[in-house]
């Protein structure tokens, strides 16, 4: 993919500036993972690393950059389908040029600046210049404030080119979807010090993120895939697509609900939380139905036709889509529901559960189809017509998905036991958190996850080889 800098055939400045976050985001996706180790490693000894990288820094920068790279990702994708589904060119993609650059470095200082200064107090002006402790998002309000003008030249980019091309309703969705998953993140950069309050509006980000935009957003993506890879038809798949909007934001939304139980806010979010949020698997299932059907149907009529049935133009990017209708609904449907509902919550709230189900649903929902995204635009980049998977890429889809997976069953057992040993038995107290965190169950479990961490690093490391490299050999046996 690097190489992609000067051997690629790209004149569109448009899918050029797409792979300039792809790269971005690959190398962040490797230092969340390094991160996540470091903080893996110290659940077994404590000691590591301390008061070098405490563990509280660690975990931040491991989920900040999750989020962040997850954002690059799909700047990428947009601006890559951007060109070619509008049929335009782009407006202003200059601009957008220089908005990457002050953003790729504005980003560079945060970290550094996470890393440098670990501890202190918390201040008006640490809010202002180190960060704001708030979870997933912790960018200081400098940043923020960088983060907000450089997103309105990314819309304007894109709603820009939108108007002036060809308007598909897989571009419409995007742009409608981009327009509140960017407005989102207004409502987590002020400050209340009443906690309850806090907590309220940032999940607006977190959650109507992740629940509701961001599915979305995939929803799109897999239906620009669908077309690319297999030539699955423009009706169907915007059709299902105007569908999964409709009833994700309807469930998303009010979904939000799961979130307020604890936090004290009124106790009718009990009854909204849990009916709402249980409905949330249902476009999940939806969409992974819609998959498997599009594409039966498909080479069902190929073959009525005495064909061979639809080619698949890019391997590696085809797993990682498919795996994402089942990671989205593993991760998101199916671990999302264990928990959702408050008489199960109760007990599960903070233990390791959440994290196994934060694990699953993040890579399962976003990672897969991101690089999905990134192998379409490794193709592009080298103007292949037909890219077949290598041992590399198949090394990276198997590794990281069993890593990944792995670290989510060690997990669920933690959580398993915390609930059992920790709520239910020893009734949730301060000792009862260390008792629990001291028995074997816990320990090992704690154990496999570090284990399974370096499983999933392992088949990043293929990946990651993969891309840089897929592109040249397939361009060579095209030759
Ligand atoms: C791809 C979509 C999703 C992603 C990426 C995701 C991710 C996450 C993450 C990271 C957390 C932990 C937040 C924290 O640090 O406190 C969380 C919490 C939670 N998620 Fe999801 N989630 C998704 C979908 C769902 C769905 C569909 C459901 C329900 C069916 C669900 C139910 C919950 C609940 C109940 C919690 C709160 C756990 C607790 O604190 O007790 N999630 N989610
Ligand atoms: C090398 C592999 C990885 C290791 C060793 C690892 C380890 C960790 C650790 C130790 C935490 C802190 C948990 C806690 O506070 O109890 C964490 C949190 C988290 N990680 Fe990872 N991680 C890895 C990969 C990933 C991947 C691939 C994703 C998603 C794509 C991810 C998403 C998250 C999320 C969302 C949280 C916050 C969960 C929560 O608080 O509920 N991690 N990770
Ligand atoms: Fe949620």
């Amino acid at each position: 993919m690097l190489a992609s800098i000067k051997t690629n055939h790209l004149t569109n400045e448009g899918q050029k500036l797409g792979m300039m976050y792809f790269r971005v985001a690959i190398i962040l996706f490797g230092a969340q993972l390094l991160l996540g180790l470091v903080a893996a490693i110290q659940f077994l000894a404590p000691g590591f690393l301390f008061e070098i990288l405490d563990f509280s820094v660690a975990r931040m920068v491991h989920i900040n950059a999750l989020v962040v790279w997850m954002l690059y990702a799909m700047i990428g994708a947009s601006y890559w389908m951007l060109t070619d589904e509008t049929g335009h060119e782009g407006v202003h993609i200059g601009l957008g040029k220089l908005a990457f650059w002050i953003l790729t470095a504005a980003i560079t200082v945060v970290v550094l600046v996470y890393l440098i200064v670990q501890v202190g107090s918390g201040t008006e002006a640490s809010i202002w210049l180190i960060h704001e402790g708030r979870e997933y998002i912790e960018a200081p309000r400098w940043a923020d404030i960088g983060i907000v003008v450089v997103v309105l030249v990314f819309y304007w980019n894109m709603f820009a080119t939108y108007m002036k091309g060809t308007q598909t309703g897989i571009m419409t969705v995007m742009i409608a979807d981009l327009l509140a998953l960017a407005g989102l993140y207004l409502t987590g950069m002020f400050f209340t010090d009443n906690i309850s309050m806090d907590q309220f509006w940032w999940w607006w980000v977190i959650h109507l993120w992740v629940e509701a935009t961001w599915e979305v957003f995939v929803g799109v993506l897999a239906a620009y895939a669908l077309i690319k890879l297999i030539g699955a038809k423009r009706e169907i798949v915007e059709m299902w697509l105007w569908i999964e909007v409709l009833m994700l934001f309807g469930s998303g939304v009010l979904g939000l609900g799961h979130h307020y139980f604890w936090i004290g806010t009124p106790e009718y979010w009990w009854e909204i939380g849990a009916l709402f949020s249980a409905l949330e698997p249902v476009p999940l299932v939806a969409m992974f139905v819609h998959v498997l059907y599009d594409w039966g149907k498909q080479q069902g009529a190929a073959k009525a036709r005495g064909e061979e049935g639809s080619v698949i133009v890019n391997g590696p990017a085809m797993s990682w889509i498919v795996m994402n209708a089942f990671g989205n609904f593993l991760g998101a449907g199916i671990w999302g529901f264990f928990h959702t509902l408050p008489q199960v919550n109760i007990y599960t709230h903070g233990t390791q559960f959440t994290a196994a189900h934060g694990h699953l649903s993040f890579f399962g929902a976003y990672a897969t189809i991101l690089i999905g995204m990134m192998y379409i635009g490794v193709q592009g980049a080298y103007g292949v017509k037909r890219m077949k998977a290598t041992f590399n890429s198949k090394m990276g889809v198997f590794l990281t998905a069993f890593g990944v997976m792995g670290m989510t069953i060690a997990l669920t057992i933690a959580g398993y036991e915390q609930v059992l040993v920790e709520r239910a038995e020893l009734g949730a107290g301060w000792e009862a958190y260390f008792t629990a965190q001291n028995l074997p169950w816990y320990i090992q479990a704690q154990l496999w996850r570090a284990i399974m961490g370096v499983v999933t690093l392992a088949g990043f490391v293929y990946l990651a080889v993969d891309l840089l490299t897929i592109g040249k050999k397939a361009q060579a046996e095209e030759a």
